[in-house]
């Protein structure tokens, strides 16, 4: 079994009615239903959205003790948050940070990732698909990865 912590930083709980021309009409709870979809057999996924710096630390944390890896939009965390971005470094669970805008092609300050350098890589501009397609590339690299 392979175990996937889902992680959905601050504002996406508002997914499907914010700034539906940036993020699109679909809601949080059907990109999560989507992840669970792809995965298949085999593979767990658990979500969790928290709009609190805290909670997302507590859950990289935790996931120590379960997780295989972490697909994870961090929000605006994604720009200035370095206590995430040691959390991350310091689970050394195989993380994806993922994006449903092209976060580079927006405005200056979020051309900037200060967690993508502790990521095993960064997608971003696919809309929800972003999710799907940092899980194929996180579930790739844990099968390839693989010791046990
Ligand atoms: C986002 C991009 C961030 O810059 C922004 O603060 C978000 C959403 C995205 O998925 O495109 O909240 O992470």
């Amino acid at each position: 079994m392979t175990n996937i912590l889902v992680l959905h930083g601050p504002n996406l709980n508002l997914l499907g009615t914010r700034e539906r021309s940036i993020y699109g009409h679909v809601s949080l709870e059907a990109i999560d239903r989507e992840l669970v979809a792809a995965a298949g057999e085999g593979v767990e996924i658990r979500t969790i959205q928290s709009n609190h710096e805290g909670k997302l630390i507590d859950e990289i944390h935790h996931g120590r003790m379960w997780a295989d890896g972490i697909l994870m939009n961090p929000g605006a965390f994604t720009h200035y948050s370095y206590a995430i971005r040691d959390a991350v470094a310091g689970v050394a669970i195989p993380t994806v940070e993922v994006h449903l805008s092209n976060v580079h092609s927006r405005e200056a300050f979020r051309h900037r990732s200060v967690i993508a350098p502790v990521c095993i890589g960064q997608i971003s501009g696919f809309g929800w698909r972003s999710y799907l397609l940092g899980l194929e590339g996180l579930l790739s690299y844990i099968s390839e990865n693989r010791t046990d």
